[in-house]
Formats: structure tokens, C-alpha cells, sequence
């Protein structure tokens, strides 16, 4: 029954111990979570007024594919403004981050061609290329380097196949940002050997310390050859509305527009005011959040530095810490292992591709509470 390029797809690893974690909290476990990518915030208020008015006001028909008009406008400019994206209303799509991902690996893609992406990196790149029939390409990303993405590590894996370099900054699993120099680097590289960019920002908003977000579509003459990701899930608190954008030049948009007409036709139309408000509205929410966020970063680090066997840099963006171990144990095993013997769900590293084995992926999208109680028990297993 099953079509045989579901084969070349495997289960998420963060969808796995996420389940996992739930099942035994079911069972009467008393689990500490840090495996998921999601806020533990509420969608800010003045957000959710907006969606319910448009609710009562009847907003609840059909839009164009691309999505509300007023909003595409709002991305447009704040794009602009804050990432200097040369980018007006015509190029923004709105559709859930993930699936804007797929529908522009899916539309640029061909059968054999090679998508160059980190390592380690968010689960779902390599999947989206395979399903398309693209080869995925690591990149492998070093600590040392603070797992960034370097344009001369890049150079090397350049083929006559490749078709795209995939981006993601702030990144997840690492927290690390690139340099201005590496996007300089990387958009030389793309236009040397005529390769798009699909650059996935979806962090752009949650980074510390002064450091800088760069948009590599904001780079001369790279706009044309660039999609640039964002959204709504990790700024706003928002993961339950499944809402973000694209933003592409002309002919990618119609290609990508076409294959959100013929699936999901468009982003549920009242939650679209729900963004519009977001977009427009104080962004002090934001703002406290990031702040919140820092404050546990900082917590967490504080904890891991007192655990001899795990050693971190600290993250600059996202809220992810990524720790290696003093361990030969597999980091699959080692999460199994902590479950079971500290009550505390982490995910491995190797789910996020080889170069993430004997690390551990820690997100502190949690309260500070359930931070100390957890690395306390790491500590404890650990030792
Ligand atoms: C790097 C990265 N890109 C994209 C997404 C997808 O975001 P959304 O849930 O808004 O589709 C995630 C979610 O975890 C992510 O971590």
C-alpha cells in the first residue's frame, strides 16, 4: 500500500522522544521534558482577541493561496525594515513554516539533484529532500567553529548536482548564528556556481548578548536567488496556529504558489488576523520573552558548567543547549538511559545527524523551576 518514497523517510527523533516522554508521564512518571521546540508561553492576548474578533466578524471564507492581503503587506515591511530584505507584499507567502520548507524544496528541487545542509540540523531538511528526490548533502559543523556553517566547508561539496545551500541561523539544534562574514562567504559561493539559497529564520527574533541576526537575501543580487523562512511559532508563541511565511523572488513564488493552491490552498483565514496583530502590535511581549529566554539560557549554562562530564559553549540563539558528554555510549542510548534512570527527557544528538552523536540536545522552552530540578538529576545520573 505504502509508496516507496516514504522509504527513504525515517520517523523524527524529536517527535520520538517527545512521545516517549509523554508515554511515561502517563504511566505516573514524574518526567522533566526539554525535548521540545516550543514556547511554553501563551499566545500574547491582544493575538488572540484578534483571531476571536475575526471570528465573530465572520472572517472564516476563503483568501488567496498566498494569504491575507494586509498581512503579506506587514511581513513585507517588517522584513524590510528589520532584515533589509528588498521584498515587497508580491513575493510573501503565508503558510506554516514547515510546509513553506517543503513547498520550496519541492519546487526547486529535481530527482538527483543535491541540497547542501548542516550537520547537525533540524530533523525535517533531509526528509523534504528526499521526498522530493534530491540528495541531502552534510555540511558537517564543528564546535569548535561554534557550529557554524563556513563558507569554505561549503566550497568543498560543490558538485555540478548541487542545486541549493539550506541555511539555518539562529540554529536549531546548536543555538549558533552565522557571521556576516559567513553570509557574505556563502552568497558568493551561491552566485559563483548559480545555486538558490533556502534560509530558514525562523529563530531571526530569539538571540542574546548583542548579536546579530543577517538575512543572506539582504545581500546584493542575492534576492533573486534566495527564499527566506520566518514565522509566527517560535517569536509570537504561536506553534498550535501553524502560521509563518516565505518570502521569494517572482518566478519561485509562482512555482511555490502553485503547490500551496493544490494542498493546503491556504493559512486558516481568522488566525491570519491573529498574525496581522502580532506583526503590528507592541512587540514587548516578544521582547520579555527573549528575556526570559536569556535568563534560563543562563541558568542552564550555570548547571551544566557544574557537570563535569558535559561541556557546552554558549548558545547565541534559539532556545537550545547542545552539551557533549563524556560518554562512548551512543547519544540514542544515552537518552533512553537518562530517561529511564534520571526521569529527564533530552534528545539525542545523532537525531540531528551524524555530527550530533555523543551531544545532547536541551531545550529550555521550560520554567526555571523545572531547569534546576532537571539538570540536578543529570547531574546526579551522570556522575
Ligand atoms: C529550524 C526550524 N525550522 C522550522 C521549524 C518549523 O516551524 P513551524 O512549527 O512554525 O512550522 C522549526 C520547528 O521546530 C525549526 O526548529
Amino acid at each position: 500500500m505504502i509508496a516507496e518514497r516514504i522509504n527513504r523517510v525515517k520517523e523524527s527523533g524529536t517527535m520520538k522522544m517527545k512521545e516517549l516522554a509523554g508515554q511515561k508521564k502517563a504511566e505516573g512518571k514524574d518526567i522533566i521534558s526539554f525535548t521540545v521546540g516550543e514556547p511554553d508561553f501563551d499566545t500574547p492576548k491582544h493575538i488572540v482577541e484578534a483571531a476571536k474578533k475575526a471570528l465573530d466578524e465572520g472572517k472564516t471564507r476563503y483568501l488567496n493561496a498566498a494569504g491575507l492581503p494586509e498581512l503579506r503587506e506587514a511581513i513585507a515591511r517588517s522584513s524590510k525594515t528589520a532584515n533589509g530584505i528588498p521584498c515587497d507584499a508580491s513575493n510573501v507567502m503565508v503558510a506554516p513554516s514547515k510546509h513553506a520548507i517543503f513547498e520550496t524544496i519541492m519546487a526547486t528541487v529535481n530527482e538527483g539533484e543535491e541540497v547542501i545542509l548542516p550537520n547537525p540540523a533540524w530533523v525535517s531538511y533531509e526528509p523534504a529532500t528526499a521526498l522530493a528526490g534530491g540528495r541531502a548533502v552534510p555540511v558537517t559543523t564543528k564546535e569548535e567553529n561554534e557550529w557554524r556553517v563556513l563558507p569554505e566547508a561549503v566550497a568543498e561539496l560543490i558538485t555540478p548536482k548541487t542545486k541549493m545551500i539550506l541555511l539555518n541561523s539562529p540554529s536549531n539544534p546548536c543555538g549558533s548564528i552565522a557571521t556576516k562574514d559567513d553570509i557574505k562567504g556563502i552568497a558568493d559561493l551561491a552566485k559563483d556556481h548559480d545555486l538558490v539559497v533556502l534560509s530558514d529564520e525562523v529563530y531571526e527574533k530569539i538571540v542574546f548578548d548583542g548579536h546579530k541576526h543577517y538575512s543572506i537575501a539582504a545581500e546584493p543580487e542575492m534576492f533573486d536567488r534566495t527564499v527566506t523562512i520566518s514565522g509566527f511559532s517560535k517569536t509570537y508563541a504561536m506553534t498550535g496556529w501553524r502560521m509563518g511565511w516565505l518570502i521569494a523572488p517572482k518566478p519561485l513564488f509562482k512555482a511555490v504558489n502553485k503547490i500551496q493552491q493544490h494542498s493546503i490552498t491556504h493559512v486558516t483565514t481568522f488566525a491570519q488576523y491573529g498574525g496581522l496583530a502580532g506583526l503590528v502590535g507592541s512587540q514587548e511581549p516578544v521582547n520579555a520573552m527573549v528575556n526570559e529566554f536569556k535568563e534560563r539560557r543562563d541558568l542552564v549554562m550555570k548547571l551544566i558548567g557544574e557537570i563535569p562530564q558535559l561541556h557546552c559553549d554558549v548558545p547565541k540563539g534559539a532556545f537550545y543547549a547542545f552539551p557533549r558528554y563524556d560518554n562512548p555510549m551512543k547519544s540514542e542510548e544515552m537518552a533512553l538511559h537518562l530517561m529511564d534512570k534520571a526521569e529527564v527527557a533530552v534528545t539525542g544528538g545523532a537525531a540531528f545527524g551524524e555530527a550530533g552523536e555523543q551531544h545532547l540536545r536541551i531545550s529550555y522552552a521550560t520554567s526555571k523551576e523545572n531547569i534546576a530540578k532537571g539538570l540536578e538529576r543529570l547531574k546526579n545520573a551522570l556522575a
